[in-house]
């Protein structure tokens, strides 16, 4: 490929149609071209694109629209406000183009519609737009000259190419030499502004590039002058890892190679039409997308030199897709089956995009935006078909396409990907050559709300490195709405970090709680009107000082086994047993024996203890725990619902669990679900509620429903605070249409993880292969999380505090696992170094009570902080 030369003074910016419709915008594109010339060597060409809106009108008077000569007036009017608009005067600065406009209309060429008619009336939004902004530009004070595209622009005719396309969908010349670079320098004036769009024809007229001409327009330029880059400024901040209306988390794309920027326009994405690419591509003119009204974001860089970072880079949905399915027996090894066939596509003029093949199977996809799909064609094509296979037409169909370099090497790590699909029909699945992407067809229905699913799991799975800065960029969200306002976290004031640098002497791995922060959240939780009863998971953390905290904040207990319960009245001596909820899984039945004696609320999910230990149930109260058939959680570890989870009734039999409660003289007070952990959207729990209600509502002696805990927090920078106001508002309506139940809660990690901070020390950094790692006193024995969920916790380094965090390294801890990591890729202080007192955040819920003593290592100590 050849470098493009560096000595070019040329930088090519090209402006859309909304950034040439506003004047404000048009004082941004004069600053910005200033700008470029100035920072480059001197010179800047602008090519730009009709006013927006304007190039329908100009189709629709130019397919012969009956109105015409009202909708050229309009257009006439609307160009005249926008002069005045500018401070300017209409007629010394459009007249003659205006003039001409009108005229067309009378051509004699207009009743016959001829293409270069056609082509004519096309071009006149980019000859207009382009010639008022010049003038006002120079009536900045700006040296800006204007050129008129098709005396350097040459289209150029492709074989096989209909009358139509070699009038009005053009390609153009790729190369010049250097004569026609020194006449195009020869223009006087610092700053060019021309159109894009537009291209001469081989007999001298006009003729026009076709949709999204206007980049490809800059990108020739870009090309033919050798420019030192090619700008695309545009209303989006760049190109997105997904569409950001269906995506919010979406990355901005911040680096892309010319492969795989082609492979997501094609697929999807439209801020860059995919002909866009090929003229910087060959010449290796790197291109930039960038956003008019924020020119200070980052945006989107395309260029030869990005290093190839392997990963999934996008994923798109495309509509309307058609599938074609042919069925035929004996077509194995059949010759000519598949020219037979193809054939067929080819005379009605259809272009097949995917295709599967089996031995008594090929279906191909037709994607609308290359092709006419009617039904009326298809009918056609079917009836054709059918003449040598049976056909079924499946429609309307979405494609969903994963596109990133080497697709095949991540295979594995998109289980979870491959899980989600499998929850769907997949009609076709299509990995294309090139290793750039992968697709899968499923009906049109069956997509929608998939994207931001599929998007979080290529994240989570790896498949997606967005911790690579270079390649991912912040979020659509973070962009609109700035970074997530999160309050500094408790450790991250001075007195704070002083302490914990104290508490670390005695050694360490140790825990340390702060009670405020527990105090906090439970407060935050009491606000909501809607919960009657709140109960703590103490399994998520056990620590006296937490249980009396809590208990003073007037939440109940919950308990999964007797020691958790014996613990609880040790701590609380005093506590009313009423405030006690017990709700094991599979525990031995003395259990529940210990916890009727105690007068606890006993749970039950099975039909099988009530027929075994028909005494230790008799005559008493229970809550049933149901599984809704489905489960929720931010692993599949901490699923509890659905037919693979161990826990709950299913919905089937709970009419016998009520017989048998009823044979034993007993009653179910109490319906209660708990899903899953770490539960991010906020109206899970409105969907469980009514659900339950309704099964209460069955049951008849029910006067509690308890919707378990799995409110999660936000453990990674870019992660939202849990959205308690959209849950207790979802809570809020269900509550209304049944008020008759008390409803309650039984949160764990919510109350306790960010309060707690694991304190370890640097025992060892070493650099192996390209990788550092920095090794800590506690690893997977300290804090189970990483170890067992992939799960993500902040790494601080609070003996270096104030240093940048410029080295990504591998936290690992000192067990003989390689599973004993507890943070990738973490930046920390380059000065990083044995007994530095390293501080692992929001471990506070899950942490020490999972903590354990492998390797015959000792187990943290425990702190608090009032
Ligand atoms: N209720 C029941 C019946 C539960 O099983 C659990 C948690 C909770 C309430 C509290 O859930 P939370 O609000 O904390 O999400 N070790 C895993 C979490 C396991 C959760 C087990 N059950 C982790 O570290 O993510």
């Amino acid at each position: 490929m050849p470098s493009p030369s560096t000595g070019t003074p040329w930088v090519v910016l090209k402006f859309g149609g909304t950034s040439v419709s506003q004047r404000h915008r048009w004082d941004t594109i004069g600053r910005l071209a200033r700008k470029r010339a100035d920072d480059g060597g001197g010179r800047a060409l602008v090519v730009v694109s009709a006013l927006s809106g304007v190039t329908n009108e100009l189709t629709a008077i130019a397919d012969g629209a009956d109105d015409g000569a009202a909708r050229v007036d309009a257009l006439v009017a609307r160009h005249r406000d926008f002069v005045q608009a500018l401070d300017l005067d209409p007629d010394a600065v459009l007249g003659e183009r205006l003039t001409a406009l009108q005229a067309l209309l009378a051509d004699a060429r207009a009743a016959a519609r001829m293409l270069d008619w056609q082509a004519e009336v096309l071009a006149q939004g980019e000859l207009l737009s382009s010639t008022l902004g010049a003038a006002y530009l120079r009536s900045q004070g700006l040296d800006v000259g204007w050129a008129d595209a098709r005396d350097w622009l040459d289209a150029i005719e492709l074989p096989n190419q209909s009358e139509w396309g070699r009038r009005l969908s053009v390609s153009c010349r790729r190369e010049a030499d250097d004569a026609w670079r020194a006449r195009f320098a020869a223009q006087p004036a610092r700053l060019l502004i021309t159109q894009g769009f537009i291209a001469r024809h081989g007999d001298g007229g006009t003729a026009v590039l076709g949709r999204g001409g206007s980049d490809t327009s800059a990108a020739l330029f870009g090309g033919l002058l050798r420019a030192r880059g090619v700008e695309i400024w545009t209303d989006v901040p760049g190109m997105f890892t997904a569409n950001p209306r269906e995506v919010p988390d979406a990355r901005l794309l911040a680096r892309l190679d010319y492969a795989e920027a082609q492979e997501i326009a094609t697929t999807g994405a439209k801020v860059l039409h995919p002909r866009s690419l090929g003229p910087c591509r060959v010449t290796g003119v790197p291109m930039a997308i960038l956003d008019t009204e924020r020119p200070d974001l980052p945006g989107t860089r395309i260029d030869g030199d990005a290093s190839e970072v392997p990963g999934v880079k996008a994923i798109s949905r495309r509509n309307g897709i058609v599938l074609v399915s042919m069925e035929t027996v004996g077509m194995w090894q059949s010759v000519g089956f598949m020219a037979d066939i193809f054939e067929r596509f080819r005379r009605h003029g259809l272009s097949v995009d995917l295709i599967g093949s089996a031995e008594t199977n090929v279906t191909v996809s037709l994607d609308p935006s290359e092709n006419l799909v009617s039904t009326d064609v298809l009918a056609k094509l079917s009836e054709d078909l059918s003449q040598i296979c049976r056909v079924k037409v499946i429609a309307p169909c979405a494609a969903i396409t994963l596109v990133g370099r080497g697709m095949r090497s991540l295979l594995h790590k998109l289980s979870e990907v491959w899980a989600t699909f499998g929850q769907e029909r997949v009609h076709l699945i299509s990995q294309s050559s090139n290793d750039l992407n992968l697709t899968f067809v499923i009906d049109e229905a069956d997509a929608d709300g998939l994207l931001p699913e599929l998007h979080a799991q290529l994240i989570e799975s790896g498949a997606m490195p967005v911790a690579d800065a270079t390649v991912f960029g912040p979020s659509w969200n973070e962009i609109q709405f700035g970074k997530p306002e999160r309050a500094p976290a408790w450790w991250q004031g001075d007195d704070a970090r002083e302490r914990l640098l104290t508490l670390a002497q005695p050694g360490t791995p140790a825990y340390v709680y702060h009670l405020p922060t527990v105090r906090a959240r439970a407060q935050a939780l009491k606000a909501v009107a809607a919960v009657d009863r709140r109960f703590y998971a103490i399994k998520a953390n056990a620590h006296p000082a937490i249980l009396r905290t809590l208990e003073a904040e007037g939440f109940g207990l919950e308990c999964v086994s007797q020691g958790e319960i014996e613990h609880v009245f040790d701590t609380l001596p005093g506590l009313a047993p009423a405030r006690v909820l017990f709700t094991p899984s599979f525990a031995p039945h003395t259990e529940y024996d210990a916890a009727f004696a105690r007068g606890v609320t006993v749970t039950l999910d099975n039909v099988e203890a009530l027929r075994r230990w028909p005494e230790t149930f008799r005559g008493r109260d229970l809550w049933l725990r149901v599984d809704l058939g489905r489960g929720d959680g931010h692993h599949a570890k901490v699923v509890t619902g659905g037919a693979a989870s161990k826990f709950g009734l299913p919905l089937e039999a709970i009419n016998a669990f009520a017989r048998e409660v009823r044979a034993l003289g007993g009653r179910i007070t109490g319906i209660h679900a708990h899903l899953g952990s770490g539960i991010d959207h906020p109206k899970h729990w409105r969907g469980v509620y009514a659900e339950l209600a309704a099964i209460a509502d069955g049951v008849g002696t029910v006067d509690t429903i308890d919707l378990g805990g799995g409110l999660t927090i936000p453990y990674k920078p870019e992660d939202l605070p849990f959205d308690l106001e959209a849950w207790a508002q979802g809570l809020a309506e269900i509550k209304a249409a049944w008020p008759r139940y008390r409803l309650a809660i039984e949160p764990g990690r919510f109350l306790v993880a960010e309060s707690g901070a694991l304190l370890v020390r640097v025992t060892q950094v070493v650099d192996k292969l390209g990788t550092r790692r920095v090794g800590l006193d506690g690893g997977m024995n300290a804090l189970m999380r990483p170890a067992m969920y992939d799960a993500w916790h902040g790494v601080h380094n609070l003996s270096r505090w104030g240093d940048g965090n410029e080295v990504a390294c591998d936290v690992v801890g000192p067990i003989c696992e390689s599973s004993d990591v507890l943070g990738l890729k973490r930046k920390l202080p380059a000065a990083t170094a044995p007994d530095d007192v390293m501080l692992v955040a929001d471990a506070g819920a899950y942490g020490y009570v999972m903590a354990n003593h492998y390797n015959l290592r000792g187990l943290p100590r425990e702190d608090v902080l009032e």
